[in-house]
């Protein structure tokens, strides 16, 4: 095993240290070493989807930090062939949610949620997608709707 040291913002720090007692750990590096592992394995997991999926994105900001709105806003235009639509919560005094409904390209997707995760105010996205449904019916033109023989 190799040592490393990190410097941690303190609630960021106190947060996880209380998920680590809930969780019944004995060990932050032991917790550390979970949470790694977590984000790698969901950071593969994103890269294996391919294709057609349709989906929602979750973003969590803070308003107040300067230019992240308008760089929301300037990603969300680059990707307006995946988005379907798109709401704002406005979460609590300084948060915001936004909840995205994107359908399309998986690769598109991916570089839509990974360009708003670099962005700094941004503080949690979360993309869950399934796939669209282009090969599961095949026979979904208007001809075929009305049959409900089943
Ligand atoms: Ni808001």
């Amino acid at each position: 095993m190799i040592r490393i040291s990190m410097s941690l913002p303190n609630k960021l720090l106190a947060d996880f240290d209380e998920v680590l007692k809930d969780r019944g750990y004995q060990s932050r590096s032991k917790g550390i070493r979970d949470a790694l592992q977590d984000y790698i394995l969901r950071y593969q997991w994103m890269n294996e989807m391919e294709g057609q999926r349709v989906g929602v994105v979750t973003v969590i900001y803070d308003h107040h930090f300067s230019g992240v709105m308008e760089k929301l806003a300037d990603i969300q235009h680059d990707y307006r062939q995946e988005i379907s639509a798109s709401m704002h919560i406005h979460m609590t005094r300084k948060y915001c949610m936004e909840v995205i409904i994107v359908n399309g390209e998986v690769t598109h997707i991916r570089d839509l949620t990974e360009r708003m995760m670099r962005l700094k105010g941004v503080e949690h996205v979360k993309l869950t997608s399934t796939a669209n449904g282009e090969k599961l019916d095949p026979t979904d033109t208007l001809e075929h709707d009305h049959d409900h023989s089943h």
